[in-house]
């Protein structure tokens, strides 16, 4: 399978014909600096690139591969959908199989439709609330990203901070016009004009950043006060803070919820759900439009079905453990190399800020996210074999997949990348 092709010609192959050499931004490399690896497999935690090398992966494709990579019920899940057809233009079971199993989970959320990514999901459940409410205002957070839909795009996380972006060409004025973008963890006034107001309920893409005690119920007060509908945007946090998201994990739900990743498996699926009185606004019920040719695709709903049915309480539990594990060797390392580093965790996600204090806004995170010590690290970082996401703004995804060694090895590769800092900032 490994085809020994090394990655600078393909690079330069790939910029010939795919802008940046890569289908999308982050994986450019271009706020580390260097040529990115090109992957030619995966299995459990692990990675190797096409020139034969091994990593252990705390990228995991940004979140769905809860499971570890090519897990064998996910590759017989969708080998077996596969000899059936990759696409209908027809509903199937599996679609109703994986809506009743969403509805169960997520507690307050009663009809669920299935998109491809969750940039679809998020765009359309905004337009949701435009219909639903028919007010325009839509209220999000600086640090927070919820995919590429122009209207969201205003000071986003991820890789729209990683270019330095605020906002992004191509966008009129317009399409922002009614964008409002408030500081995370404070909560904004609102008025009869906000049609909704979309969060990240933990921020996973400015670094991770945790609410605030109270500050997602005093956001549901603050909405249910001004009439406007509050969004979790679950595409990270969705079956990964447990079952049942951020509406479990934190007691407060949403009108809205928004999902893509972990129930897709890995393959491309976004969700959006909410209550039936206003999931009803949709068509073909209602007057508010969305559509998608290979929406509820029969190899994706096999592999969210195939990943969904091996969470249980159990498995959360375990990956609860192997992110301390991870969290505590990892600080306990930079404490002794003399690092200043703080990596905050809720449940099985993970960052890492190499500063004192916890961020808890965007400013304060990207405060530490542009102190140049995460490139050198994830440089050293990768020579000892080990795989973050190439970009400060990225968490890590630890997967059922990771075993103890892995993790007593990401500590040991940790020491040398700290020491290498030390020696290029001293
Ligand atoms: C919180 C959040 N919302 C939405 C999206 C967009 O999802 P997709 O990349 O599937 O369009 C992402 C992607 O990383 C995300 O992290």
């Amino acid at each position: 399978m490994t085809s020994k092709t090394s990655s600078q010609p393909l690079f330069l192959r790939a910029q010939g014909v795919i802008p940046g050499g890569v289908n999308s931004p982050v994986r450019a490399f271009g706020s580390v600096g260097g040529t990115p690896y090109f992957v030619s497999h995966a299995k459990g935690s692990h990675i190797w690139d096409t020139e034969g090398n091994r990593y252990i992966d705390y990228v995991m494709s940004y979140g769905p591969l809860i499971l570890g990579h090519a897990h064998p019920a996910v590759v017989d899940a969708v080998t077996e959908a596969a000899q059936g057809g990759t696409s209908y233009g027809a509903p199937t079971e599996r679609e109703v199989l994986l809506a009743e199993e969403l509805c169960e989970a997520i507690p307050g959320m009663e009809m669920v439709r299935l998109v491809s990514s969750g940039t679809e999901a998020t765009m359309t459940a905004v337009r949701l609330a435009r219909g639903a409410t028919g007010r325009d205002i839509v209220v999000k957070f600086a640090g927070c990203y919820h995919g590429h839909a122009d209207f969201l795009l205003a000071a986003g996380g991820s890789g729209v901070a990683n270019q330095g972006l605020s906002g992004c060409d191509g966008v009129p004025i317009n399409a922002v016009a009614d964008t409002i973008v408030a500081p995370y963890n404070e909560v904004p006034e609102l008025d009869e004009r906000v049609a909704a107001v979309i969060i990240e309920p933990v921020a996973a893409n400015m670094g991770l950043v945790a609410p605030e005690p109270d500050f997602l119920s005093q956001l549901r007060a603050a909405c249910d006060k001004a009439g406007a509908l509050l969004i979790f945007d679950e595409v990270i946090t969705g079956f990964r803070l447990c079952r049942g998201g951020a509406a479990e994990w934190f007691g407060v739900q949403p009108d809205l919820w928004c999902f893509g990743k972990v129930i897709g498996g890995g393959l491309p699926v976004g969700a959006f759900g909410g209550k039936r009185a206003i999931m009803e606004y949709l068509a073909p019920l209602g007057g508010v439009y969305q559509a998608g040719t290979l929406s509820g695709n029969p190899l994706a709903t096999a592999a969210g079905l195939a990943t969904l049915g091996e969470l249980d309480a159990k498995a959360y539990e375990t990956l609860t453990d192997i992110t301390t594990q991870l969290a505590q060797t990892i600080t306990q390392t930079f404490t002794e190399e003399g690092i200043a580093a703080v990596l905050p965790q809720v449940s099985s996600l993970l960052g890492l800020f190499f500063c004192d204090t916890q961020p808890k806004s965007f400013a304060e995170a990207d405060g530490a996210a542009q102190n140049g010590l995460y490139p050198p690290f994830f440089h050293a970082m990768l020579e000892e074999g080990i795989a973050l996401a190439p970009g400060p703004y990225e968490i890590l995804f630890p997967s059922l997949a990771h075993t103890q060694e892995d993790i007593a090895q990401t500590a040991d590769a940790a020491r040398q990348a700290a020491r290498s800092i030390k020696a290029t900032t001293s």
